[in-house]
């Protein structure tokens, strides 16, 4: 019991320190290098993962609206959720001519009780030490029968292992396989749609990861 407790209390330590990194940079999130570079090269990728008839999907750490831009340019209705004020209200100037098809929330309590149809999750899984704690919690939002794509710093890269080690200075982030996320995902019920790399868009060596997988019904 006193061990869950602390377990608990790092957990929200760590997601803290977070959030607190992401306020900071907010203002220069999208314009600094290396973001910039890379960050045009995932979007691409990912822009090529959604489902091709757009639906209503859940931005989960949305951030200042850069993948949100992306599925609202793709005619989606969608829902921003990010804990960072201040990346929240960068995301919330960017589109005011997609007002009609998008709502921001700040606070988890605006997701309880709620599902989607698409789950898309960029960028969030870096910091999570432990992959299935992220799946769990997006389970929760995701309609049976449900996609999620998400990505996540790849382990088997040499960049992505450089970008771990930088990572120690600003905010740690912890790289995973496309083997480990796979397995956690298959055992949870899902299944692969499809696994894509970006920078460079090798299988495998790609510094980012993209994995599409569905929530088979029960
Ligand atoms: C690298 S940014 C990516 C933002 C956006 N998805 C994009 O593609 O530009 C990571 C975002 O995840 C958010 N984040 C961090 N921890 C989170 C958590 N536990 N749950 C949801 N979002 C989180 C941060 O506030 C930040 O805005």
């Amino acid at each position: 019991m006193a061990r869950l407790r602390l377990e608990g209390q790092i957990e929200k330590s760590r997601k803290n320190k977070v959030i607190e990194y992401y306020n900071k940079v907010a203002r220069r999130y999208e314009n600094r290098f290396p973001t910039e570079f890379i960050g045009r090269r995932e979007m691409r990728v990912f822009s090529q993962m959604l489902p091709s008839e757009p639906i209503k999907a859940l931005d989960f750490g949305c951030g200042t609206g850069r993948s949100t831009g992306v599925l609202l340019r793709a005619n989606y209705t969608l829902t921003g959720y990010d804990p960072s004020p201040e990346m929240l209200a960068m995301a919330k100037s960017a589109y005011p001519q997609f007002e009609r098809n998008v709502e921001w929330f700040n606070s988890k309590n605006d997701l309880a009780g709620k599902q989607w149809p698409l789950i898309t999750c960029i960028g969030v899984m870096d910091y999570f030490p432990d992959a299935a704690m992220l799946i769990r919690e997006l389970c929760n939002y995701l309609m049976p029968g449900g996609t999620l794509i998400f990505s996540c710093p790849n382990s088997l890269s040499p960049l992505g292992r450089i970008f771990q080690v930088l990572s120690r200075f600003t905010c740690q982030v912890y790289p995973k396989s496309e083997y480990t996320l796979c397995a956690i995902l298959r055992a949870m019920g899902f299944s692969i749609n499809e696994v894509r790399y970006a920078f460079p868009e090798t299988r495998g060596i790609g510094h980012t990861l993209f994995i599409s997988a569905t929530l088979l019904h029960e």
